[in-house]
């Protein structure tokens, strides 16, 4: 049910002040709008000098005074404006995700909209939006249609976050070679030089903060710089021509979000960033289905085959069938298969150009794969590793898509491996560019695939991708990404595989922006034969809980068939959890030190609780508040067992059942390195 309201009913704020500043006399106006429930209030000021704003929760400061503002090849607009005319709007709507984390999604908040005119003979325009939430905050510049301003060039965004202290924050650098492929460090915002976003703040009195963007279309990505002791200012990703966007009136800024919670689980339980989203744009979203998926994928991680043609070839028809019995025998839905086509020969890296992506090598028979896999029930889903080489694939883009479509493949993996500033575009003069993987260019360039896609009734699932915006609210089709560090450095990281603090950091990190294809599930913890200087640093018992804690549409069952066949107690759990939600609690949650979430399938009664810890032992409580009031569930408990320890005795794992109900609060014992995963079944 959506409500929106208008005129609005609700008492906003406007203050016009003026000052006297020595012999000038300069007129400020200050505008303000609170959150539904008065927790949050944003105050922004226009004065002669700059445009700010600030913001306020429960009268405290959060933000103080920070700039706004657009720095343009053609003109400025960071001073000198006045207030046009200003409207304020209510909006309490209810929408539904198509699939997801949760199935309905409130969009409570109110709107403030200031037009804005230079104060010059040009009487430039400019519009900031405001929307007001009671967990944050979203703003954006409109730059209106106006004479003489067609097309421009920003050369800078001014947008600050100047906070009240030195709040302590988890953040990845930014312009950086591996993208968000990053260890999250861990220091005062003072220690930060440049960030990516989202970048997550606490203060000392726990309240939490997260940085990020909404809605990112035709436009850069704002990395973050610090400004002043602990400030940060917008930074977005340049061209080569070193201009960051290219504009055209009337333009619209993706949201810059604040969101702000008294809790870490407070900043998971925000759905913020979606609903700063536009609505969906595909009428039937019927074909975009969530699921799991085994893959030709970590063998070749380890070295056992290779993506390459020749004898250790991974994607051989033989090969692809044993996956999709496997698939078939325990009800998952699809079968990645990597380096299936044409083009991975030599240095694929450096050569994405000669990746042809209609074209199969020759052992692998995608005729006999599409007529077996139909029969089995399983999917296989394609793969487009571009290598970096965009215009190669934008020139197949249509022949790649209509090449699934025409194969019953309903969803791709794609790729863009090449370090940071690879890609290459080719200039007005004919000369070719290196822009990077986070400029406007790849933020156009994903959008054309993901539209595409659509087109053709595929789901992506996109790696070296940009990050979340949540754009999957738009179009829903954009599944998932990876756009962090993922499993995949546990086969082969030279720095040592990731270590256990960095699961417990992703859910209030990278996790807030949307779902990751983190690639979890890997059972055979070791894998000295192959890759003797890394392994999982996790108990099998957290490899099972992350499919409830890392949420993704398409869930990857990540590990060799074989390494499954022998632990397939453990392997049940994995088969039972779906991949889409109905409902989520957060019920325990500290910043890089241990989560506990429970989700409510989207199709039963079944509720799913996965609990994870860093290097540390822990005893949690969770509460089962959230089950059915007066309904007996069998709980199917998958625990560390009691000599369970990461480094010692990872494999150590207890399975039993319990019966409980919504008055149970269980112990949740979590082994070093250790986790806890649970289906709750409706009796
Ligand atoms: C990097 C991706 O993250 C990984 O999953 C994939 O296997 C390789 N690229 C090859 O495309």
């Amino acid at each position: 049910m959506s409500s929106l309201h208008w005129p609005p009913t609700r008492l906003f704020l406007l203050a016009v002040a003026t000052f006297l500043a020595g012999e000038h006399h300069t007129s400020a106006e200050v505008l303000t709008v609170s959150s539904p429930s008065s927790i949050l209030k944003v105050s922004v000021t226009i004065d002669a000098e700059r445009l700010t704003y600030q913001i306020s929760r429960f009268g405290e400061s959060v933000i103080d005074s920070s700039r706004l503002g657009l720095v343009l090849k053609e003109a400025s607009y960071a001073r000198n404006f006045k207030v046009l005319d200003s409207a304020t709007r209510e909006v309490d709507e209810t929408w539904e995700l198509p699939w997801g984390e949760e199935k309905n999604v409130r969009n409570r908040f109110n709107e403030l909209r200031i037009e804005l005119q230079e104060v010059s003979p040009s009487g430039k325009l400019l519009t900031l939006v405001f929307r007001v939430f009671d967990d944050g905050i979203g703003f954006r510049y409109e730059i209106p249609a106006q004479p003489g301003l067609a097309s421009f060039e920003i050369l800078d965004e001014l947008t600050e976050f100047q906070f009240p202290a030195d709040h302590e924050a988890w953040w990845i650098g930014a312009f950086l070679p591996d993208r968000y492929e990053y260890l999250y460090s861990n220091t005062p915002i003072s220690a930060v030089d440049t960030v990516q976003t989202p970048v997550t703040l606490e203060t000392k009195n726990g309240l939490c903060l997260s940085i990020h963007e909404a809605a990112l279309i035709d436009y850069p990505s704002m990395a973050l710089e610090r400004k002043g002791l602990h400030g940060l200012k917008a930074d977005l990703y340049p061209w080569s021509d070193g201009s960051k966007v290219k504009g055209k009136a009337p333009l619209k800024s993706p949201w810059r979000t604040i969101q702000i919670a008294d809790t870490p689980a407070g900043l998971i339980d925000s759905q913020l960033i979606l609903n700063l989203n536009e609505p969906c744009k595909i009428e039937d979203t019927s074909w975009i289905k969530p699921g799991k998926y085994v893959g030709v994928w970590w063998e070749m991680h380890l070295a056992q085959s290779t993506w390459e043609s020749g004898a250790k070839h991974g994607a051989n028809t033989k090969n692809v069938k044993r996956y999709i019995d496997f698939a078939a025998k325990h009800g998952l839905d699809g079968v990645l298969v990597e380096g299936w086509n044409v083009g991975w020969d030599g240095n694929w890296y450096d050569n994405g150009d000669r990746f042809r992506f209609a074209e199969p090598y020759p052992d692998f028979d995608i005729e006999e794969l599409t007529r077996y896999g139909k029969e089995k029930n399983v999917r296989i889903i394609g793969h487009h590793e571009t290598g970096g080489g965009i215009l190669n694939y934008e020139n197949q883009l249509t022949e790649a898509f209509q090449f699934a479509e025409d194969h019953n493949i309903r969803a791709v993996k794609s790729g863009y491996v090449g370090q940071g500033q690879c890609i290459r575009r080719i200039d007005e003069a004919g000369q070719p560019q290196l822009e990077w993987h986070h400029g406007q260019f790849m933020v156009r360039h994903y959008q054309k695939v993901t539209e595409e896609a659509a087109r053709h009734h595929v789901a992506l699932c996109v790696h070296e991708s940009i990050k979340d915006t949540g754009l999957r609210r738009t179009y829903p089709n954009l599944m998932t990404r990876e756009s962090a560090r993922g499993q995949e450095y546990n086969a082969w990281a030279g720095e040592g595989s990731n270590p256990p603090d960095h699961l417990v950091t992703l859910p209030f990190t990278r996790m807030l922006s949307g779902p990751m294809d983190y690639t979890p599930g890997i059972f055979g913890l070791e894998f000295k034969e192959y890759r003797p200087n890394n392994r999982i640093n996790a108990t099998i018992v957290n490899q099972m809980a992350l499919y409830v804690v890392l949420y993704s549409p398409l869930q990857m069952a990540a590990d060799l068939p074989e390494n499954y066949e022998k632990r397939l107690d453990l392997f049940q759990f994995i088969e039972d959890v779906p991949a889409d939600w109905q409902d989520t609690r957060v019920l325990n949650a500290s910043i890089g030190d241990y989560v506990t979430i429970a989700r409510q399938d989207r199709h039963s009664e079944d509720w799913y609780l996965g609990s994870i810890t860093d290097e540390q032992g822990r005893v949690l409580e969770a509460p089962l508040s959230f089950l059915s009031p007066g309904k007996k569930y069998t709980a199917t408990i998958y625990r560390d067992g009691d000599m369970a320890d990461w480094k010692t005795r990872p494999y150590d794992a207890v399975i039993e059942d319990k019966v409980v109900d919504s008055s149970t609060t269980l112990k949740i014992r979590l082994a070093p390195g250790g986790g806890q995963a649970i289906r709750f079944h409706a009796q």
